[in-house]
């Protein structure tokens, strides 16, 4: 649906008319918090302090089957292009520093989409889609500004990994921050956009922040917001939720100081689950971050403000990552044009409260051996069918625990020799936690759940995840991570 104001005029006519009048696109803030699990939010779990969010999201619509890809880049790529990883090469985990690979830069961007709208579009966070090319880079694929880093994570203070420095604004390396934490320094930037911005130009702020990603780092008053919790990890990883809350809540407040709250579509999604091994969480669901289980894939997230007709309810819907992209071109009131993403638009859907579009999606399909082994999992209505590896820390984890990543590999060992079987398969609806296996009971369906992976299969590239490129080194320019060596 457009953009509109709606009035019915049932008293003069025959039958109700439905008078459309065009108001202007709403502005949009996409929020990406980075490896939050399910059970990191207060909205989810009470022991976690996050007063903003949980007021945002109770005042606006919980998004309960929201499904991103189980790792950051992956994700990424879904928001920003509608495409599946299978189908961008970028299924196979995340890009790492060294390898000269990036989102196919043949593909439409959401933010070059919004810009045809007549947006100003700006990214403030981490980036993740590739950087060995200037063409790779944001300002190149739809931003006109970008503060931030390239790279999948770094030290919160001094914004160097591996080595080397990953801070910018826009094209130019930025060292003016070295030394505050970066979650403020985003909050600083968002400011300044919203101060500058003339609210009559509607404005995409896309802001994938670092938080809560490793390294676990945070102003100690945030971790001591937890004296209960046993383990440090859980405790500073307690803390980065509620500091990534403040500036949320502070960000808010800008935008309603400068008047454009009531115009301004909230949308908030973790990029994958919590990471079991550095003290996310997503309990009770199964598995995390990197895993193919609910817990790796199964978002927090929800939208808030302009647009929704009801809200403090949990839309029960299925949707997925790659969905985002037209879905906030339907909210912006355009339509993407291209059919052959593998986005649909949820917008109708969840303002009307109906029926989601969506009743398949590809959890993944990744046929790389090493490191990570192969997998795909697939989900059809209430069932879900799971082939292969789907990752280490396969379990159901309670937090604030210490979990060995060494012991969990022993689930991979036994995968290796063959016995966790070839295929299993779920009902998510009597089971959301993965806990019955009923491949041996329906085997009709795991047949035709496979014979739907294999009609994905013809769409598979394979991933582009090269080897180490030594014309990465950040010694080559000056110590700081850096583009043109692709
Ligand atoms: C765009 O790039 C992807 C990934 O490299 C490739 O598979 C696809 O064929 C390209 N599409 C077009 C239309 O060139
Ligand atoms: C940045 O912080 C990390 C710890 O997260 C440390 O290992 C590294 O040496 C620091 N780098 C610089 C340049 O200070
Ligand atoms: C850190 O942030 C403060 C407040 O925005 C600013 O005054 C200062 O210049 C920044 N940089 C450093 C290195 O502290
Ligand atoms: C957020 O705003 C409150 C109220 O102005 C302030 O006390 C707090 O320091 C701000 N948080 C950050 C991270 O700047
Ligand atoms: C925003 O909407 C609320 C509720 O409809 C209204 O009370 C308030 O005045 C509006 N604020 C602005 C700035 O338009
Ligand atoms: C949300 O999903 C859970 C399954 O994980 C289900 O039990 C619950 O009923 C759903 N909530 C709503 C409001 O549909």
């Amino acid at each position: 649906m457009m953009q509109t104001t709606l009035s019915f005029l049932c008293v003069l006519l025959p039958a109700c008319v439905v008078v459309v009048v065009d108001a202007k696109p709403p502005h949009i803030v996409f929020i990406v918090a980075d490896d939050l699990g399910w059970n990191d939010v207060g909205f989810n779990n009470p022991d976690i302090i996050s007063p903003n969010i949980n007021a945002m999201a109770q005042r606006g619509i919980i998004l309960n089957q929201s499904y991103v890809q189980p790792a950051c880049t992956p994700s990424r790529n879904a928001f920003m292009s509608g495409y599946y990883p299978f189908r961008s090469g970028l299924q196979h985990g995340a890009i790492l520093p060294q390898q000269a690979a990036c989102a196919p830069t043949n593909r439409t961007f959401l933010p070059q989409e919004l810009k045809k709208l007549g947006y100003a579009t700006h990214a403030v966070g981490k980036w993740h889609l590739g950087f060995c090319n200037w063409n790779c880079t944001p300002t190149y694929r739809g931003f006109d500004s970008f503060y931030g880093y390239y790279n999948g994570q770094e030290d919160y203070y001094n914004y160097t990994i591996f080595g080397g420095f990953d801070f910018r604004d826009n094209k130019d390396v930025a060292t003016d921050q070295t030394g505050n934490y970066s979650t403020f320094v985003y909050q600083e930037r968002v400011r300044q956009i919203i101060s500058a911005h003339d609210p009559t130009t509607p404005l995409f702020l896309y802001l994938p922040l670092q938080s809560v990603h490793v390294p676990l780092e945070v102003p100690a008053v945030y971790a001591n917001m937890y004296p209960n919790l046993k383990t440090d990890g859980r405790r500073i990883f307690s803390g980065q939720v509620t500091a990534m809350d403040d500036v949320i809540g502070n960000l808010t407040s800008f935008i309603k100081q400068k008047g454009m709250y009531n115009d301004t579509l909230f949308v908030f999604t973790a990029d994958n689950g919590g990471w079991t091994e550095f003290y996310g969480n997503n309990y009770p669901l199964r598995g995390g971050k990197v895993t193919v289980w609910e817990g790796g894939t199964r978002a927090a997230a929800f939208l808030h403000g302009w647009g929704l007709p009801k809200t403090g309810i949990r839309y029960d819907g299925m949707m997925h990552a790659v969905d985002w992209f037209p879905t906030i071109v339907s909210a912006a009131g355009g339509e993407v044009k291209n059919k052959d993403i593998d986005g649909m638009s949820m917008w109708d859907a969840i303002t009307s409260l109906g029926p989601s579009p969506r009743n398949e999606f590809i959890y993944n399909l990744d046929d790389t051996i090493l490191p990570i082994e192969g997998h795909a999992a697939i989900r059809q209505g209430d069932y879900k069918l799971v082939k292969g590896f789907p990752g280490v820390f396969s379990g159901w984890y309670l937090p604030d625990q210490e979990y060995d990543g060494h012991a969990d590999q022993r689930e991979r060992d036994r995968h290796l020799s063959g016995e966790l079987g070839p295929s299993r398969l779920y009902n998510l609806k009597d089971d959301p936690t993965e806990h019955s296996d009923l491949a041996d009971h329906m085997p009709d369906l795991v047949k035709t759940l496979e014979d739907r992976i294999s009609v994905y299969m013809k769409q598979y590239i394979k991933p582009n995840f090269p080897a180490d490129d030594p014309d990465s080194n950040p010694d080559k320019y000056g110590g700081v991570w850096t583009p043109g060596w692709c």
